[in-house]
């Protein structure tokens, strides 16, 4: 008999995961403590945009093996428990909320069967695994906890869960790895690389991963720093030192950093964690990738004053973009909505578009503009930046949109616009890590 699967939390992991699962013919059972994120999921529809993800979950839905509740008690029938609620940053310093993943193992510990399984997925503090355990042992005597971290991107959610590039498996016991093994049996059979850990490898893996990631992209930019003081090309030196395989050409885009609900607050919450630990030393680097990561969006702005002038007041700027990356409505964190409010805040007309993302930007910035059509972002714009790099942004006719604006000038914020192209079509062209002259 297959095995019968809840997923507390259903954010963009556990939705996903959820959906995922049952498409691999799980029967899943979904599990939120808010009422309208449930409600709207069982009819089907998926919250925030994702890619494919609505597709699949309806499909599955309609199979009748993925339901969704608010009521925890429903989940006593399932044989393995996945974790999968949010850790944000805490308020007032750098460490992880623990309070979500805590309340989930409070909720669930006496209902996991004898025998049956929390998986741990949100991503915590090396050290978390181990007394959600203690307590999950404690309460239930006969479940155990393994930790299995996710790694998937947003926009390519439902893709790096089905066929995720390795499998991660934080276990105290071989019976968990055994039951692991055969929720993950299609990922096996593919030859999907599997990493049997212990419970703090687990857990450091996720948040290494990221803070690899995150020193990948501020190295390039901190490289674009310097191409702008000598007069390089960062996109040029990007792509030749990216042809060394062991440098590698992805993630190293030079533009205006990193954002999200994830590499942001997860090299944070490591320094924390080190901290605690007596280990910040090997961390501290961590702090100047946040510190080159936060200087991109200075970076951006200064050369909006370079342009326009020192004093901002009712200037009109069009701002291209507002979700931390293109294919997704996530604006956590954001760096070019933290660019549109900062240039706002000095007095300029910011008027920002995004394909998806605005009703999220303006519930978090309601002083901004926002408009639903690029050529009424740009009318009359004294500057334009483009600082989130969906395809569409790369497909606009300069020609063509010269003549709404004000000023033919733009800021590609993403390196991702063809310069060429702007150049001749008439626009003075600006851009992170390359020269500015022209
Ligand atoms: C990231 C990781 O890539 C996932 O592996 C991980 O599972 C996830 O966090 C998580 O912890 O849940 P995600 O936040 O979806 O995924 O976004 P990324 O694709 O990693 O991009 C992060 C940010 O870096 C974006 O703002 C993006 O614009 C920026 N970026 C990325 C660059 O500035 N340059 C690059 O070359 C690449």
């Amino acid at each position: 008999m297959a095995l019968k699967l809840s997923v507390i939390g259903t954010g963009y992991l556990g939705a996903t995961h959820a959906a995922c699962m049952a498409s691999l013919g799980f029967d899943v059972i979904g599990f939120d403590t808010e009422a309208s994120k449930i409600e709207l999921l069982s009819k089907g529809k998926v919250p925030f945009y994702e890619p494919g993800l609505e597709e699949l979950l309806s499909e599955q839905i309609k199979s009748g093996r993925l339901t969704f509740t608010n009521n925890v008690a429903d989940l006593a029938d399932a044989d393995v428990h996945f974790i999968c609620v949010g850790t944000p940053q805490i308020k007032n310093g750098n460490a992880a909320d623990l309070t979500y993943v805590n309340s989930a193992l409070e909720a669930i510990a006496k209902l996991v069967k004898p025998g049956g399984l929390v998986v741990g997925k949100s991503t915590v503090p090396v050290g978390t695994a181990t007394k959600l355990r203690n307590r999950l042992l404690e309460l239930n005597p006969k479940a155990d906890l393994a930790w299995n971290p996710e790694f998937l991107r947003e926009g390519f959610a439902v893709e790096d869960t089905l066929r995720p590039n390795r499998l991660v498996v934080g276990v105290v016991n071989d019976s968990a790895e055994q039951i692991l093994k055969e929720v993950y049996a299609t990922n096996l059979k593919d030859k999907t690389p599997w990493v049997r850990a212990d419970l703090p490898t687990a857990e450091l893996v996720k948040v290494a991963a990221n803070s690899f990631l995150a020193t990948k992209i501020s190295f390039i930019n901190a490289m674009a720093e310097i191409c702008e003081a000598a007069g390089g090309d960062v996109t040029v030196l990007a792509k030749a030192i990216g042809y060394d395989p062991r440098i590698g050409s992805r993630f190293l885009q030079a533009g205006i950093g990193f954002g999200g609900g994830c590499l942001p607050k997860d090299i944070r919450a490591f320094m924390a964690r080190a901290e605690e630990l007596g280990a910040s030393q090997a961390v501290e680097f961590l702090k100047e990738i946040d510190a080159i990561n936060l200087r991109a969006r200075q970076r951006v702005i200064e050369l909006v004053r370079k342009d326009l002038s020192d004093d901002l007041q009712g200037k009109k700027v069009a701002i291209l973009g507002a979700a931390f990356k293109p294919d997704s409505d996530d604006v956590r964190d954001s760096p070019a909505l933290d660019i549109a409010a900062q240039i706002q805040a000095a007095g300029a007309v910011v008027t920002v578009h995004d394909p998806k993302a605005i009703a999220n930007a303006q519930k978090r910035f309601p002083a901004l503009n926002f408009a639903d059509d690029v050529n009424a972002t740009l009318k009359d714009a004294e500057i334009v930046l483009h600082l989130t790099e969906w395809k569409i942004y790369q497909e606009i006719d300069p020609v063509k949109v010269k003549s709404i604006v004000k000023n033919p000038i733009v800021i590609d914020g993403r390196n991702a616009l063809d310069r060429h192209l702007w150049q001749s079509a008439g626009w003075k062209f600006r851009a992170l890590g390359r020269s500015n002259n022209e």
